[in-house]
């Protein structure tokens, strides 16, 4: 999602606010910031590691390592996985283009299969998409969704296939009361605009497994290891900044809050838009599944026509994706036959949603989702 930078000040319900997002909580985010002007802490320094430290223990994992982004995370695990040239990795086509990329920039082949109806990856076609040549698969947890995690971690454990979770949409999520990201290598990002976001990019992995910690750590600082100065690989500039992981530090407290305020949120969107014709809304079947809700997607069979009607009303959607990634010629991904992600992408619109979003603001865009001519 890219920002529209006059959207708070041009819509009344804007997709998200970041000027409210910092002033609710501007003293914490400006004390940690001067934390690290006032020290120096600029670079591979305390903050970063109490980040990782405090996001180890909200996920549930033994190590977290700081990176740039969420695509380095993809990166550098599959890189841990030794993923290369001549090898698969299966993943989706509805997702956003870097965790296709990140396959691709190792020299393995993406091969792209289709999604359920909640957004996420179809296990028979993750199944059925198997070859000799698969090294891994990437399930994505969209909008702050599990994929079916036990199913896919038991089809991929018999084969010896990695499992590298891309839950960049998903922190907070949980599937059988384990946190999104926790049951493999798992990937997140800290986009600004993601419900744990920084103020650029940023991202992390998450592992129990000490050597792809180990090996991400390195990958982040040009291959060196910190401590004996050794270069071990031929590595990256990729660290997350300390004043980001200062301000996520700060953030992190109090996410799980944030995360019960979205199921608030899409709990109210639920009761003031069943019924509505012509909408599928994204609460989908599972005791096992906890969401998180980056983005409430829902489905509309006229959706141009309702996000014209909603803009108009002030309320600003976005859609991800309109145009199948496939159809982006320039990536050479061929012409996977997808149904469903093509269903997607015709009729999916993302409502606003954010730590900041006011219950007021969902009952406008209900009205005017209600008040939508049919
Ligand atoms: C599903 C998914 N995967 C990967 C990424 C990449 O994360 P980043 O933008 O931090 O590189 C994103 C973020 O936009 C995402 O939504």
């Amino acid at each position: 999602m890219t920002q529209s930078t006059d959207a708070p000040a041009r819509f009344r319900v804007p997709f998200v606010d970041p000027r409210k997002a910092y002033r609710d909580y501007k003293d914490e985010i400006d004390a940690a910031i001067a934390d690290c002007l006032e020290n120096g802490d600029l670079i591979h320094r305390r903050q970063l590691f109490d980040f990782e430290r405090d996001l180890a223990a909200y996920t549930g994992a033994r190590y977290a390592v700081g990176l740039a982004s969420g695509y380095h995370a993809l990166f550098f695990a599959l890189l841990a996985a030794k993923v290369g040239p001549g090898d698969e990795v299966v993943t989706v086509a509805h997702t956003f283009a870097a965790s296709i990329s990140a396959i691709v920039h190792t020299g393995a082949t993406p091969v792209l299969v289709d999604v359920a109806d909640d957004f996420n990856m179809n296990v028979d076609a993750f199944e059925a998409a198997l070859t000799e040549k698969t090294k891994a698969v990437i399930p994505v947890h969209l909008n702050g969704r599990s994929c079916d995690m036990e199913r896919i971690m038991k089809i991929a454990d018999a084969r010896g296939i990695a499992v590298i979770e891309d839950a960049c949409q998903a922190l907070g999520a949980t599937f059988r009361g384990k946190m999104c990201g926790s049951f493999a290598t798992g990937c997140f990002s800290f986009y600004p605009f993601k419900a744990l976001g920084c103020y650029g990019d940023g991202g992390a992995l998450i592992t129990d497994d000490e050597a792809v910690a180990k090996m991400a750590v390195r990958l982040r600082y040009n291959g060196e290891d910190r401590q004996t100065g050794e270069f071990h690989y031929h590595g990256y500039s990729a660290l997350l900044d300390n004043l980001h992981a200062s301000v996520l530090g700060a953030k992190l407290r109090h996410f799980p809050a944030w995360v019960e305020h979205r199921r608030a949120l899409a709990d109210r969107y639920r009761a003031g838009l069943v019924g509505v014709p012509g909408l599928g809304l994204p609460h989908f079947e599972g005791a096992e599944y906890r969401d998180s809700y980056q983005n409430y997607a829902i489905r509309s069979d006229r959706r141009d026509d309702l996000r014209a009607h909603l803009s108009k009303s002030g309320i600003e959607t976005i859609v991800s994706w309109a145009k199948p990634v496939w159809e982006h010629k320039a990536l050479g991904l061929g012409s996977p036959d997808l149904p469903e992600t093509l269903r997607i992408c015709r009729a999916v619109l993302s409502l606003p949603m954010s730590s900041e979003t006011t219950p007021e603001q969902v009952d406008l865009v209900i009205d005017a989702i209600r008040s939508f001519p049919r």
